[in-house]
């Protein structure tokens, strides 16, 4: 089991370092030698198809519907197709308007989850185009299918999922720029541009995991609360939302996720001296926004982390302490700003003597409604 864990203390620990590989490996072959654009092969959805696409459904769950969260963006950002998300449980109950041109999109790891593997079947029957997003070939979800994208991300063993979630976004922008080219919805120009970024998204994982020793003093630091709470606005708020459930599924913290702006509408009242807040603010059009939403926590006496880009001095001003990660595409900034609150939860939960891979009640599949 020791050797399973390539000398990391913990499968979550080593997960998380496996991401650059996971994101390299997501990519592969997809990315065109030339740089120019994404060649998704695998897909069997016909060019004219995709362009009678009038809507999108994402339906999964737990972390595979954060990843869904930052789909939504990247989809109706690169393709300017409308899209809703929704938690699978709750998918087939409020009659969804599925028809054979609504592009399904299932989300899934494990392939394996009961809840969602019912959405797939619904949608199928009202014959919608299912698309699934996995991680492991073969699995149910992948079978029942009409198209799979598999994330490369390698055998996940810890319950709660980072290298699983990391994949599931780059398979998103990797869809997302194969719709935009068949859609013509963004220029060459801009593609490559996407596609560049994104190539160099790895090696900027292996920077941020090179300073995991900051994080872990912000995580022992944080472990001494009880409640804490998650901000952002975008998709800042989507990797709010990831942050949020990681932190709670392995160290018990009581946390929440909130859109930074929605903070002055109730929750703003559990603000008191001392309660942490962690700060996403790594989206630039929308980060006067968030410099005014982290003030008004500031002001009630919060401790703040910011989460930034590299650069970002005034920002950083504003806050109390801030963990820099290194500057990309707004659109693409998730598969880094959610690696420290990866590296956080796993060193909070470690503080607090918790089992870190097996955390209590959760399973890593769940194959029962
Ligand atoms: C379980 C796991 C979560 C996971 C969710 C969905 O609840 O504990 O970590 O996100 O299932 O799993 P899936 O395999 O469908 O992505």
């Amino acid at each position: 089991v020791t050797a399973e864990k390539a000398g990391f203390d913990h499968f979550m620990l080593k997960e998380i370092y496996d991401q650059p590989k996971a994101y390299r490996d997501t990519m592969g072959s997809r990315i065109s030698p030339d740089g120019l654009g994404v060649t998704l092969n695998e897909l069997k959805i016909t060019a004219e198809a995709i362009r009678n696409i009038n809507r999108v459904h994402i339906v999964a769950c737990g972390t595979a519907y954060h990843a869904g969260m930052v789909g939504k963006y990247v989809i109706e950002k690169l393709a300017r197709i409308p899209v809703e998300t929704d938690v699978a449980s709750e998918y087939r109950y409020r009659s969804p308007i599925i028809t054979k041109d609504t592009l399904v999109i299932v989300v899934s790891q494990s392939g394996e989850t009961a809840d969602t593997l019912a959405a797939l079947r619904e949608a199928k029957r009202c014959g919608a185009h299912v698309l699934a997003i996995t991680n492991v070939v073969g699995s149910s979800v992948a079978r029942e299918a009409d198209d799979v994208i598999t994330t490369w991300a390698g055998l996940e063993i810890a319950v709660a999922s980072t290298k699983g979630y990391t994949s599931q976004l780059i398979a998103f922008y990797l869809l997302g720029l194969h719709l935009a080219q068949t859609l013509g919805t963004q220029t060459s120009d801009e593609i490559k541009e996407t596609v560049k970024a994104l190539k160099e998204l790895p090696a900027q994982v292996e920077e941020i995991l090179a300073q995991a020793e900051a994080i872990k003093v912000v995580a022992e630091e944080m472990a001494k609360h009880d409640n804490l709470f998650f901000i952002g606005r975008g998709l800042d708020y989507a990797v709010a939302m990831e942050g949020s459930l990681k932190l709670k599924e392995i160290s018990y913290i009581h946390s929440e996720a909130y859109a930074a702006g929605e903070l002055k509408h109730g929750t703003l009242a559990l603000i008191e001296d001392g309660v942490p807040v962690i700060a996403l603010a790594t989206q630039h059009e929308l980060l006067e926004k968030t410099v005014s939403n982290i003030k008004e926590v500031k002001a009630r006496g919060a401790n703040v982390l910011g989460i930034a880009v590299e650069g970002e001095l005034e920002l950083q001003k504003s806050v109390d302490s801030t963990f820099v990660i290194p500057k990309t595409l707004d659109v693409l900034s998730p598969a880094l700003a959610v690696i420290p609150l990866q590296l956080l939860s796993y060193y909070a939960s470690l503080a607090r003597g918790n089992d870190v891979d097996k955390p209590r009640n959760l399973a890593k599949s769940v194959t029962v409604e």
